[in-house]
């Protein structure tokens, strides 16, 4: 899969009913979408999520088809960093290089739109293919943070991870993104 033939664009109000059937459980919808989720998702709140002020929502579009969608928040001048956010690829689409090139080209519009020198991103411990994605174009493992993610069937410890300009680039000229 290549991060070409993907383009991202500024998500619209319209991606919340495809999202809506991207999480089949409360379980699935907390993991991507975080503590500040409400299950089940409805569109409403898909919206809001979708215009939130402070956020940058963006569509990955393949052949003007939608199968994903990230965001950009928490962008702090001080320490210098942003998060990638609700990372989630359609389905039907996973496990074929979308997350990592659709990832790397939010990673890179952070780069190139805010004066930060890390992206960073909080993760679910156990949830192995979004940490192989992000740790394949680069993301490190900075270990378990205190704050867990509060499920219906308990707490989930969260790792945070992060990517640095440098490491990205060399994610693309690697030919891995
Ligand atoms: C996380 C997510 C965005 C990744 O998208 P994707 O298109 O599948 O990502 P990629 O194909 O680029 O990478 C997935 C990696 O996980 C691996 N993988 C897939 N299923 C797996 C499984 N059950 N266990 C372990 N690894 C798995 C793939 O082999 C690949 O790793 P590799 O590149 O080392 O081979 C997608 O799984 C998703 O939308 N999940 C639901 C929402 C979510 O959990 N978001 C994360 C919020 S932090």
């Amino acid at each position: 899969m290549n991060a070409k033939i993907l383009a991202l664009q500024s998500a619209t109000p319209a991606a919340a009913d495809e999202l809506s059937a991207w999480f089949p459980d409360a379980k699935s919808a907390l993991y991507w979408g975080g503590p500040e989720i409400r299950v089940p998702l409805q569109r409403d709140q898909l919206v809001s999520l979708i215009e939130e002020a402070g956020t940058l929502s963006f569509a990955a579009l393949r052949d003007e088809r939608l199968v994903g969608f990230c965001q950009l928040r928490g962008f702090d001048p001080e320490g210098r960093t942003i998060r990638a956010a609700r990372i989630a690829v359609a389905p039907a689409e996973r496990g074929r290089g979308t997350g990592g090139a659709m990832v790397a080209l939010l990673c890179r519009e952070a780069f190139a739109r805010f004066d930060v020198d890390r992206v960073e991103l909080f993760v679910v411990a156990d949830n192995l293919p979004a940490i192989r994605c992000y740790s394949r174009i680069g993301f490190v493992n900075l270990g378990l943070q205190e704050r867990h993610l509060p499920g219906p069937d308990g707490e989930y410890p969260l790792y945070k991870m992060a990517l640095s300009r440098d490491a990205l680039n060399l994610a693309i000229a690697d030919g891995v993104c």
